[in-house]
């Protein structure tokens, strides 16, 4: 099987999940189990990153250590995968003993090769971002994300990131795909071609991080600790197995916010160290609560605990993915849920499949009809049209556009609609049964692909459509796809029972 590597950020542990954690591991989950179902060997990975500034600060302001601080916070993550049902392979934590030996075996090495060196930081620091500035990217005396920043000066060591700048645009250059969105990938070179100036990679102000082999008073750099997190999972510097197979990555997606870390800091991280380069950055846009920016003081944040506990966890999953284009900004508005949750899942899906698995359950004993051998021209179009979609929506999914391999998909299911009118099987019932049996096995036909296709997106609701159609679990593959293969005819279904259903509000609340 062929091996795929994905990664979400590793998440600070300073505050509780929001919307934008649950998007970014959301979309790695779509992927990795679409990967897994069309036969790769996949290794899903997030995580929490627990060092830095920002996380002792919040730590003494709860008044207790670090490491427990960081025990109790990033329980939350964890507990918001089983909450979004993600299918994550590992959960990393970066205060784990073998990643300090990682970070440590990273770190020699840059030195022992010269580029690392000792020298003496005075700049702006930011502490949200962790991240330094120089005066002229300040706006208004703060960092241009708005967060404050503090003069630093303190002892400190250098890598010679400015020494990259030439092998990096030449990466970028023989790898279009290494950067996407292309308007990001165009902000990238944009940003390096502007020349790259060496980067402080440790501090000395604080000490909770990874310490620097020999030089215990300065703690590494968080994002030189952070970034490495996607090797010390394969035990690199054990030269684990994993790592073998599983680097490099294929794909690390991040928010729009944290691009520069990983498509400009993390490849000449590894260039450096003689390490093969990650095979695609993906960066997706960012969310606003009904047209206003998210933030703690506003009081908007999205808490997607209550998203699934409102909405139900596949509709929040279908929701988030549909609604924007992957890639670019999104506005989270209330109506807009509900109405696709009551248009494109209870109506479009929900009553295609409710009424044709009740008609079969009614009008057929509930005995599986077979796909026709004799396709008449209607038929062709919605089989021709569902056995396509395997291939589209693969294509569209490995350039990360959810929202295109969604729509290809309710495409068929609104072809599938005007079928079941323009046919009319409960017309057929007296005139034509067999006529009746074969739009009928067309329809479950089309039904069985398109809720194989939507396992990664809306896992639940798929398993109980395919349990309805009563489609085994070792016949949910992609392999199963595209005119390969076809609903088995002869088994018998239970009563059916609706799969998605309406959301209406609540008048009394
Ligand atoms: N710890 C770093 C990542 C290190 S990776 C080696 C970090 N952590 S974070 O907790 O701040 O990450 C947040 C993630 O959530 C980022 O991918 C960010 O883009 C995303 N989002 C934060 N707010 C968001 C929205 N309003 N909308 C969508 N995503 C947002 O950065």
């Amino acid at each position: 099987m062929k091996p795929y590597y994905l990664t979400t950020p590793i998440y600070y542990v300073n505050d509780k999940p929001h919307i934008g954690h649950a998007y970014t591991t959301l979309a790695c989950d779509v992927l990795a189990r679409f990967k897994r179902l069309d036969g790769y060997s996949v290794k899903f990975l997030t995580g929490t990153d627990e060092h830095g500034q920002k996380v002792q600060a919040a730590a003494e302001k709860a008044g207790v250590s670090p490491q427990e601080f960081t025990d109790t916070v990033s329980q939350n993550f964890r507990d918001l995968l089983v909450v979004m049902n993600f299918s994550n392979d590992q959960f990393i934590r970066t205060t784990e003993i073998r990643h300090y030996k990682s970070c440590q075996a990273i770190w020699k090495r840059l030195m022992d090769k010269g580029f690392i060196t000792l020298d003496k930081y005075e700049g702006w620091y930011s502490v949200r971002d962790e991240a330094f500035f120089t005066e002229t990217e300040l706006v208004d005396g703060k960092a241009p994300t708005g967060a404050p920043v503090s003069w630093v000066e303190e002892p400190s060591y250098f890598f010679n990131l400015s020494e990259w700048q030439q092998p990096l645009l030449d990466y970028y250059e023989a790898n279009p795909d290494f950067i996407a969105p292309e308007s990001k990938r165009k902000e990238v070179i944009s940003f390096v071609s502007g020349g790259l100036k060496d980067l402080s990679v440790s501090r000395t102000t604080f000490d909770w991080g990874v310490p620097v082999p020999g030089h215990p008073e300065h703690i590494m750099y968080v994002w030189l600790d952070a970034l490495t997190n996607y090797i010390t999972a394969l035990d690199w510097q054990e030269q684990g197995a994993e790592f073998e197979k599983f680097w490099p990555a294929d794909l690390h997606l991040v928010g729009k916010d944290i691009l520069r870390f990983h498509a400009v800091y993390w490849p000449a991280f590894l260039m450096a160290a003689e390490l093969p380069l990650p095979k695609r950055v993906f960066a997706h846009g960012w969310w606003t609560n009904e047209g206003q920016k998210i933030s703690k003081s506003l009081g908007n944040v999205i808490d997607p605990l209550r998203l699934v506990d409102e909405f139900g966890c596949d509709q929040t999953r279908y929701f988030l993915l549909r609604e924007v284009p992957f890639g670019r900004d999104g506005d989270f508005v209330r109506s807009s849920f509900i109405q696709r949750i009551n248009s494109d899942l209870a109506n479009d899906i929900g009553n295609l499949s409710q009424r044709t698995l009740s008609f079969v359950f009614k009008n057929l004993e509930g005995i599986l009809p077979a796909v026709p051998n004799l396709l008449q021209h209607e038929d062709e179009q919605l089989l021709v049209a569902a056995d396509g979609l395997l291939d589209t929506v693969r294509t569209s999914y490995d350039q990360q556009a959810f929202h295109d391999g969604l729509k290809q998909i309710w495409e068929v299911v609104a072809a599938a609609n005007r079928y079941i009118d323009q046919m009319a099987p409960w017309a057929l019932r007296k005139t034509d049964p067999k006529r009746m049996a074969d739009v009928l096995g067309v329809l479950l036909e089309t039904i069985r692909q398109v809720a194989i296709l939507l396992q990664p997106i809306m896992p639940n609701s798929a398993e109980q459509l395919l349990d309805q159609l009563k489609v085994k679990s070792d016949e949910r593959n992609f392999d199963r796809l595209g005119g390969s293969d076809r609903l088995i005819a002869g088994r018998k279904i239970d009563k059916p029972s609706g799969v998605f259903p309406r959301f209406s509000e609540d008048e009394t609340s």
